[in-house]
């Protein structure tokens, strides 16, 4: 199979590039055909295909110049899928439909990456597909991949080894499997992936979930194919992700993606784009959907969930700039109006009041007092913030272009604890980013004593080709130091994680069953406002919206929990009684 040589030149204009990129159809003149089609290029004859020839042919007689236009302006109208409706010429509708054909998902990496596997699900649903869960009945098996570093891409790797083999052995009879690789791997590797591994067929990036279908149908002809365009204004507003368990009591929804703000080592913006938020109303709607649906606790999501701002209807207030944490700066021209994030989490949170709302992953530097004072008043919006810190070291929070110093960190620290009592802090740290010294790494395990985190996400840095640092910096922290460094940020993390937890001893917690702990079928396993587990005997326990009754708590029940013990990761104690999220915000 031949890569795909045709594409490069067009993306690297889209990347960073003014204006907004076709959806669904990348335009790349290839040499092969000397005129324009889509990512398609054919490669060598397979014998496998009949059907490939008639696509070459479609092919070479296929799209014009106009039907790329047609379709440039059909984007801006943001169209729902399926494109069955509307295939491109060459393709006719039933090649564009996934005729029961079994696809398996596989995720890797942040919760983004899981919410995005159910977009895209959803998108190959409505496209006739069918989902399974076991990967040998699959004829289409689809990689959801993070690119973060190095040791996720080599995870990918591994697997796709893994898959070779399914592959060859399959019975001629079952039609040929089909592979691809979604997401960040896909949008940062591109053709790489497809020179490195031949049995890869199709690659698409973030944006491009849409045009699964299409590039589905592009593979049964024997072709690879891909899409890595990235958008401007992608966000999947009017596709409602599939939630994965029916029985599930929480869900994620995605309020908006890309980053814009450039931190040294991420890959980040470079995968995911730059930052665009979806429109309130859809947000709403998706809410109250979850809502109806019995589910008891979402997280908003996104990749700097905070600096959400919708810039979808015009507002009053354009001209309203932004407020930022105090002692915090961005890398961007400050941006001015639109609705922002503490408008969307008041009224996500008035939708549904027994509905735990949480948010991540958010930046230090967006939060104004209107979001703290919103979190703290609202019973229902979780007393817990994730601030990743990243490093204790004034000088490597410059290397890293975080625009803040420890000093302006630990002060909004501060700041946070005065605005919501008993908050929950959780943080992201690096270990061993380029020119770190043993004095920057012990001013990161000061910070680690100094504020004492509830949950910690501690990372040794990787380098990223592409970002800031790759150019300017040197990654000059030997691998065994970077590691030395890590474990002693763990320690010191679980030292004092266990000594806040141990503060919970005694006290009662309200907890949102998820179902029988994983450790005991005797216990149930839930977690408390600050996102801890909590594990408790599963017994009948009193229900207080019937007194006298004595009830067994089931998935998506509000217990109250005494707190007996507790470790780093963990609480444990027993259940008082059923509740209310509204009940037990009145007691308290
Ligand atoms: N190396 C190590 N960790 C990284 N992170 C982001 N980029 C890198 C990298 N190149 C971490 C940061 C971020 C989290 C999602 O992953 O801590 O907050
Ligand atoms: Fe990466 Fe920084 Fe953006 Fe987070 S804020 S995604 S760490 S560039």
């Amino acid at each position: 199979m031949q890569p795909l040589r045709c594409m490069l030149p067009v993306q690297r204009a889209l990347h960073w590039g003014p204006w907004a990129p076709v959806s669904g159809l990348l335009l790349s003149p290839c040499r092969a055909h000397s005129r324009l089609h889509s990512t398609a290029c054919p490669g060598p004859e397979r014998p496998e295909d009949g059907v490939r020839k008639d696509f070459s042919s479609r092919l070479a007689t296929g799209p014009t110049f106009q039907h790329f236009l047609r379709s440039a302006s059909a984007a801006e109208e943001k169209p729902s899928f399926p494109a069955a409706e509307d295939p491109p010429p060459y393709l006719t509708a039933d090649e564009l439909r996934g005729r029961q054909r079994k696809v398996y998902l596989e995720t890797y990496g942040c919760q983004m990456n899981v919410n995005d596997t159910e977009i895209a699900w959803s998108i190959l649903q409505k496209s006739g597909y069918l989902r399974t869960s076991n990967v040998q009945e699959a004829d289409v098996i689809l990689l959801v991949t993070c690119s973060i570093r190095e040791k996720a891409e080599q995870t990918i790797w591994n697997r796709l080894r893994q898959l070779r083999a399914l592959k060859t052995k399959r019975l001629r009879s079952r039609g040929p499997l089909r592979i691809g690789i979604l997401g960040c791997m896909a949008e940062r590797l591109k053709e790489e992936i497809l020179n490195r591994e031949k049995m890869v067929d199709l690659l698409a990036g973030p944006d491009a979930y849409r045009d699964l279908p299409r590039l589905l149908a592009v593979t049964e002809s024997g072709q690879q194919a891909a899409n890595v365009l990235l958008s401007l204004d992608e966000t999947y507003a009017d596709v409602m992700p599939v939630q994965a368990s029916p029985g599930a009591t929480s869900a994620f929804v995605s309020i908006m993606r890309g980053c814009d703000n450039m931190c040294s080592y991420c890959i980040v913006p470079f995968t995911r784009g730059r930052e665009r938020s979806r429109p309130v109303a859809s947000i709403l709607e998706e809410v109250r959907q979850l809502s109806g649906q019995g589910l008891k606790e979402v997280t908003l999501l996104g990749q700097n969930v905070n600096s959400f701002r919708d810039n979808s209807e015009i507002q009053f207030n354009n001209a309203v700039p932004t407020n930022l944490s105090r002692g915090f700066t961005t890398n961007y021209k400050t941006k001015q109006g639109g609705l922002r994030f503490a408008h969307l989490l008041d009224q996500v949170s008035r939708i549904d009041p027994e509905m735990r709302i949480r948010f991540t992953s958010p930046h230090p530097k967006d939060f104004p007092d209107e979001v703290l004072q919103l979190i703290r008043e609202r019973d229902n919006i979780c007393k817990q913030i994730h601030l990743p810190a990243q490093s204790g070291s004034s000088r490597v929070l410059e290397a890293m272009r975080r625009g803040y110093s420890r000093e302006a960190y630990v002060e909004l620290v501060h700041h946070i604890r005065e605005s919501i009592p008993g908050v929950s802090l959780s943080s992201d740290f690096i270990a061993g980013f380029c020119g770190e010294t043993e004095e920057d790494h012990l001013q990161t395990v000061s910070l680690l004593r100094e504020v004492q985190y509830n949950i910690g996400f501690l990372f040794a840095y990787s380098m990223r080709q592409k970002t800031r640092a790759y150019h300017r910096l040197k990654d000059d922290v030997p691998e065994e130091v970077k590691l030395r460094r890590l474990e002693e940020l763990i320690t010191v993390f679980r030292e004092e994680a266990t000594k806040v937890n141990k503060s919970s001893v005694g006290r009662t917690e309200l907890v949102l069953v998820e179902g029988l702990s994983k450790r005991s079928a005797s216990d149930l396993c839930g977690r408390n406002d600050g996102n801890l587990k909590v594990i408790f005997p599963d017994v009948d326990m009193e229900d207080v919206a019937s007194p006298g009754l004595r009830v067994r708590a089931q998935p998506g029940d509000y217990v109250l929990v005494k707190i007996t013990s507790a470790s780093s990761q963990t609480l444990k104690g027993h259940g008082l009684c059923r509740t209310t999220l509204k009940d037990s915000s009145a007691q308290r």
